[in-house]
């Protein structure tokens, strides 16, 4: 059997061991390469590990690089399925090779004597040659390799020749819900290894939280010795125990102390975590803490060059997810780049290092064949495990490893664990697919609704050892387009029950691909099989700009929660570990959304855990609507963050809207030339419909229950999807029967009936339009009539004004979009954007840019001229240049064109979200159950 079809881990490579660095000579080989893709093994071309072999015709393609994006073969997406045959461990003959030669010199000062050749990462398999002779085979995508290069080295004229195949028995292993992509993808480096330099080490750094003392014990070779200058430590045998006083390290407090292990030929800068990981009763701890894991899933990507993920885009990352009160990582589902876990270890945050396994695709097949369960992939499956262990087992953010991702279970699973257990006795074993934990260390599910969390919360459980252990929610909160809904019932779940530990949403960011005008998903590169745009379901945009998703999610998991209390303000401290020292606590009274007072705010230090109430500062009078917005901001500039960022907040009404002062009519309805004329409004008598309102042309407004469909409404966890049943009922394609225009009195009222085509049910909506001084009152009566549907979209009116009203201005919650079950980051206040920048730019276009609580709202040209609509008291509104049916119709942001209108939606009520696109679908309390409904809303000219 060929080396690409052999279901072992491959041949040649050294034993694992740690990832770092040394002062010893090293040489990055990254840069430009020759490369040549040939459209199988047979095709590819003969003697390109030779010297002699010429490459000149070859192109060129940067290293490291993944080259379906760079113009040679194409991406595929595939969640589940395997895009060949599943026939393990063969592989398709049309098996797209790629390749690589680099020529290279040696620096002159390069030593001579031992040298290792390290991949970081080659997609799938790759074959590797150095000046003709063969090192070895490599798989395991994401996993290093190295090889010993020293005697094959010369001074000048190096040929480095790298044969990667895109399908090997490696991809059986390799179904992650991603993109099919190949090459090598992460850094290649030649690195000198002196005699008697460090070949590998694993600090074992504890702490004990009750004596304060830190233990580090370094395992390396013979005479090595550790400096650790801060904490007075100076040539002390690495290997013997050493036990300090020190501070711990925490993803909180990323307290690292900066040392050196060296021997007399090499020396290794390192930097220390002290912590200690343990299970107590049931509970995971840090130190001797419980933690609360407030987790994302984090796939490697990047827009433009796929898993290659420079360090930037790495620290970008990080800085994000800190800056957004994110304290855990999960490496769903490989071990990421190491520089990643770097900056995890530096910045802080806790990392469920997972290895590089998935076999979903055997699911859809009954998991016949299923690798984790056959002989035959038992040494990879180890491989796997023993390189993540082996090159990461330095990090102390890491404080769980995961055998991989759904990959059923098999005694394949159950050796990589226990072989994990006795080489790393100090971190638990995480893999969710033990549903009966049979040979892990805490119970891991995914998207289990609230009410499962619940049980397991209460160890409502007939399996005793599931029962015992922590728990924790790999995946939950699926972020795929607008949404997820309903974060927050998790945490009030992982609040209550001390075993429910938290979790991680899926996921960080879309893994959308650059094209010329819109981010690419499954399908847009002509794949036979694919899963369209389910690869489209992160927290970050693929620019990782942040979406409303992760606004929703820091506010739910801010460290600090501000709130009232009828003795004045209540500051709650939800860290697991700080104090709120290092934070300061600032005021703001907003008097109708205009700042009239700010201030300092005296709070004492709040511990881990703990609250405290403190008096209202003493505020001016308001005269209308006015409210107080407390932050906890840092009071210095961190690593990642400066001064002043938000760690929590939190508003009190101070004093509600004075109510409108009662007014008289000021009808009656004037007829002229085929108009009906009221107030700034002008009607057609035929309908009743609105036409022009203070001179501007108008359309409706009018009854509207249709949303353009969100990923989570055509998604179907339990049941049918809503918005099947939605489309099914006809509620996209409405009709409007005039039942009668009245226009005899003081007021216009206009009965209609909304229904759609071929269903009998329908709504009354009634019309009552009545002037006053100050504007235009709409008073809408809505009765369901018949069978309606269980649940609609949203119950509101839609209408269109005039594209030169660009810019809105409005009063109540934002700055962003909410719903019902994902409005925790609104807050109220005086907020302005243009039509064009209320958009959420979803990359699969879908609902978005609803504002909540809207108190009053206006939509202006350049020159401040068009309307303004009052809520009685409130309503939710979005503005968009096209339609929701436009929307609905779009594929990517580019299909989104504007139109001459502003078409505008006024709400009473919408239906949450929820997240069925993979989880549970909307909760209850937020389902939008049609029945009788009043509300009204006063429009104005706005000048
Ligand atoms: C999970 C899986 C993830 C991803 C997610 C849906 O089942 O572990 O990799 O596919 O579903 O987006």
């Amino acid at each position: 059997m060929s080396y690409v079809e052999d279901p072992g881990p491959g041949y040649g490579a050294l034993p694992p061991r740690a990832a770092f660095t040394s002062d010893a000579p090293s040489l990055s080989l990254n840069g430009t390469w020759r490369f040549r893709l040939s459209p199988s093994v047979a095709a590819a071309p003969p003697g390109v590990e030779g010297d002699e072999f010429d490459d000149s015709a070859w192109d060129e393609l940067p290293v490291p690089s993944l080259w379906q994006l760079h113009g040679h073969g194409r991406p595929a997406y595939t969640n589940v399925h395997y895009p060949f045959p599943v026939d393990p461990p063969h592989v398709p003959s049309e098996n797209p090779t790629g390749d690589h030669r680099l020529r290279f010199d040696l620096p002159a000062d390069w030593p001579a004597g031992p040298a290792v050749l390290r991949f970081d990462g080659i997609d799938s398999c790759g074959r590797i040659w150095l000046n003709g002779v063969e090192l070895g085979v490599t798989k395991g995508s994401r996993l290093p390799s190295e090889f010993e290069v020293g005697p094959l080295l010369r001074p000048r004229g190096n040929v480095l020749a790298v044969r990667v195949h895109q399908w090997s028995a490696g991809s059986y292993l390799e179904d992650q819900d991603m993109w099919w992509l190949s090459g090598i993808f992460r850094s290649v480096t030649l690195l000198a290894r002196p005699a008697g330099g460090i070949g590998d080490h694993w600090i074992r750094a504890d702490y004990d939280h009750e004596s304060g003392l830190g233990t580090v014990r370094v395992e390396t070779g013979p005479d090595v010795v550790l400096d650790i200058p801060e904490l007075g430590v100076s040539g002390h045998p690495a290997g013997e125990p050493l036990a300090l006083p020190v501070e711990p390290w925490s993803a909180e407090t990323p307290r690292l102390y900066a040392g050196t292990l060296s021997t007399a030929a090499e020396r290794v800068p390192v930097r220390i975590g002290f912590r200690t990981v343990t299970i107590e009763d049931g509970q995971l701890e840090v130190n001797g803490r419980r933690l609360l894991l407030r987790g994302v899933n984090r796939h490697e990507h990047d827009p433009r060059t796929g898993r290659v993920v420079s360090p930037e885009t790495a620290l970008a990352d990080v800085l994000l997810m800190k800056r957004h009160h994110v304290n855990a990582v999960r490496t769903s589902h490989y071990p990421p780049d190491p520089a990643f876990l770097e900056l995890c270890d530096e910045y802080g945050l806790w990392v469920i290092d997972e290895c590089d396994l998935e076999t979903h695709g055997f699911g859809p097949l009954g998991w016949d064949r299923n690798p984790s369960g056959e002989p035959m992939w038992a040494e990879a499956c180890l491989d796997r495990m023993r390189r993540t262990v082996e090159r990461d087992k330095n990090r102390p953010s890491v404080i769980l490893w995961s055998l991989g991702n759904e990959s059923h279970t098999g005694e394949n699973l159950a050796r990589m664990a226990a072989w994990v257990r006795h080489r790393d006795p100090t971190r638990p074993v995480h893999y969710e697919g033990d549903h009966d934990c049979s040979y892990v260390d805490v119970h891991s599910r995914m998207y289990a609704t609230p009410s499962e969390v619940e049980r397991i919360g209460q160890r409502d459980d007939a399996n005793a050892r599931r029962r015992e252990l922590p728990f924790l929610l790999c995946e939950y909160g699926h972020a795929m387009g607008n949404g997820p809904g309903g974060l927050l019932e998790y945490r009030e779940l992982f609040e209550r029950y001390p075993n429910c530990q938290g979790g991680f949403v899926w996921e960080w960011i879309d893994h959308g691909l650059v094209t010329a005008d819109h981010f690419a998903y499954g399908g847009d590169f002509g794949e036979p099989i694919h899963d369209g745009n389910f690869v489209i379901d992160g927290l970050v945009f693929p620019d990782r700009t942040p979406s409303p998703g992760l606004a929703e999610y820091a506010k739910i998991i801010e460290p600090v929660r501000v709130g009232p209390d009828p003795a004045g303000i209540r500051v709650s401290n939800h860290y697991d570990f700080r104090s709120t020292a290092h934070l300061a606590f600032t005021w703001v009274l907003e008097d109708e959304g205009t700042a009239v007072a700010r201030g300092v705010l005296d709070v004492p230090v709040v511990h881990s855990g703990q609250s405290v109430v403190v008096p209202r500062p003493d505020l001016p009078v308001t005269r209308g609507e006015s409210w107080l917005t407390v932050s906890a901001v840092l009071a210095d500039a961190t690593a990642w963050a400066p001064a002043g960022h938000v760690a929590g907040w939190g508003q009190l009404l101070v004093s509600p809207a004075p109510p409108r002062p009662s007014r008289p009519a000021r009808g009656p309805v004037f007829r002229t030339a085929g108009r009906l004329i009221l107030g700034d409004g002008e009607f057609d008598p035929a309908t009743g419909a609105m036409t022009t309102f203070g001179g501007h042309a108008v359309r409706g407004p009018r009854l509207d229950v249709w949303r353009a469909t969100t990923d989570n409404d055509r998604g179907a966890s339990a049941g049918r999807p809503d918005a099947s049943l939605w489309r099914e009922a006809g509620l996209h394609r409405m009709q409007h029967r005039v039942i009668g225009v009245d226009a005899d009195g003081d007021e216009l009222v206009v009965r209609t009936r909304v229904a759609p085509p071929a269903q009998a049910f329908g709504f009354f909506a009634d019309y009552t339009w009545t002037a006053f001084d100050d504007g235009l009152r709409l008073r809408v009566a809505v009765t369901p009539d018949g069978p309606v549907p269980e649940t609609i979209p949203r119950l509101g009116l839609t209408m269109a004004v005039p594209g030169t009203f660009g810019s809105a201005e409005w009063f109540g919650g934002g700055p962003g979009e909410a719903y019902p079950d994902s409005r925790q980051a609104a807050r109220i206040g005086r907020f302005s954007s243009s039509v064009d920048g209320l958009q959420t730019p979803y990359v699969y276009p879908q609902e978005n840019g609803n504002r909540i609580d809207v108190r009053w709202a206006r939509l202006t040209d350049p020159d401040g001229r068009g309307i303004r609509i009052d809520g009685d008291p409130r309503f939710a509104f979005t503005a968009r240049r096209w339609t929701a049916a436009e929307l609905e119709a779009a594929r990517h942001t580019s299909d989104l064109v504007a139109g001459p209108w502003v078409h505008v939606t006024l709400d009473t009520a919408q239906h949450g979200l929820g997240s069925a696109s993979c989880g549970p679908g909307v909760l209850p309390p937020y389902r939008l159950v049609p029945q009788k409904t009043e509300f009204s809303l006063l429009f104005s000219t706005s000048r």
